[in-house]
């Protein structure tokens, strides 16, 4: 397996995309610490499918807006397992409001979920890499809206364009260290996140017809592009994001 003894963290792992990645990553051999806040039974049962799978696993509540929960959260993994290989910031939230009626909790709360979790989450599990020495890789979970606007999710954006950002730069500094930064900018994924739009038949039905494979995504579709990125056959990539979006972005002017 690709991942044989590697030790990977994903934030916002109970759930939705991170629970897929949490899983594939497990598929290809890797011992997983799954940080979570919310739903401790639904971790719970996550660590027992990683575990039926053949490798470790951990949970470990921690608010990833917040860095001393980070520090936190590496520290548990290196005590738990000696080590962090690769680092999955994917704990994300939206607030679908628009630049006119944003508030500054809102605005506040989605930039430090989204983007300083990732920023200080790429920080600290650098590193600890640097540290133990080898290399790793640290993969950001943005979306098409790091570069692709959507009207009425402002705050969303703003903290995926920068994401996109701090995968290019913190990527360059970091390539001297083989650590590699790399982004995955998924479409629309049928997840928790996306409940509104899934349980309304006409708004469904327009984003399907907008995705040119005329589906969202499953969760899994994302979760084995970042096992790949995580793997050897990725050896190379860096600084930059890998979309899987169903060719949404080359086909509809947004949503
Ligand atoms: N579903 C999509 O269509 C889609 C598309 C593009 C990008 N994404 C991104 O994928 C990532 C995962 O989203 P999802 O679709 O699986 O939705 P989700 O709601 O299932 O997952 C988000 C996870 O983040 C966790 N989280 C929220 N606040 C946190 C905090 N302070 N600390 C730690 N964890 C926290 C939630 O508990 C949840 O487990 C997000 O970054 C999202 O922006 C999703």
């Amino acid at each position: 397996m690709n991942l044989s003894g590697k030790v990977a963290i994903v934030t916002g792992g109970n759930s939705g995309i991170g629970l897929s990645i949490v899983l594939e990553l497990a598929k290809q051999g890797a011992n997983i610490v799954i940080d979570y806040v919310a739903h401790p039974e639904a971790t719970d049962d996550l660590v027992k499918q990683v575990i039926a799978l053949g490798d470790q696993a951990i949970g470990v509540k921690a608010d990833v807006s917040k860095v001393d929960d980070l520090k936190l959260l590496i520290a548990a993994a290196v005590e738990k397992f000696g080590r962090v290989d690769v680092m999955v910031n994917n704990a994300g939230v939206e607030t679908r409001t628009s630049v006119l009626d944003t508030t500054e909790a809102q605005y506040e709360k989605v930039l430090a979920i989204n983007l300083k979790s990732a920023f200080f989450g790429t920080q600290l599990a650098a590193q600890q890499m640097i540290k133990q020495g080898g290399g790793g890789r640290i993969i950001n979970i943005t979306s098409v809206h790091e570069d692709w606007p959507m009207p009425g999710n402002t705050a969303y954006c703003l903290s995926k364009g920068g994401m996109r950002m701090l995968t290019r730069t913190a990527g360059v500094e970091l390539a001297p260290h083989n650590i590699l930064v790399v982004g995955v900018g998924p479409g629309a994924v049928a997840t928790p996140i996306n409940l509104s739009t899934m349980n309304d038949p006409v708004l469904l039905g327009k984003l399907n017809a907008a995705i040119p494979m005329g589906r969202m995504a499953k969760p899994e579709e994302i979760g084995s592009v970042v096992a790949f990125l995580a793997g050897p056959g990725a050896a190379y990539i860096t600084a930059t994001t890998i979309f899987a979006d169903g060719g949404i972005m080359q086909s509809s002017p947004g949503l």
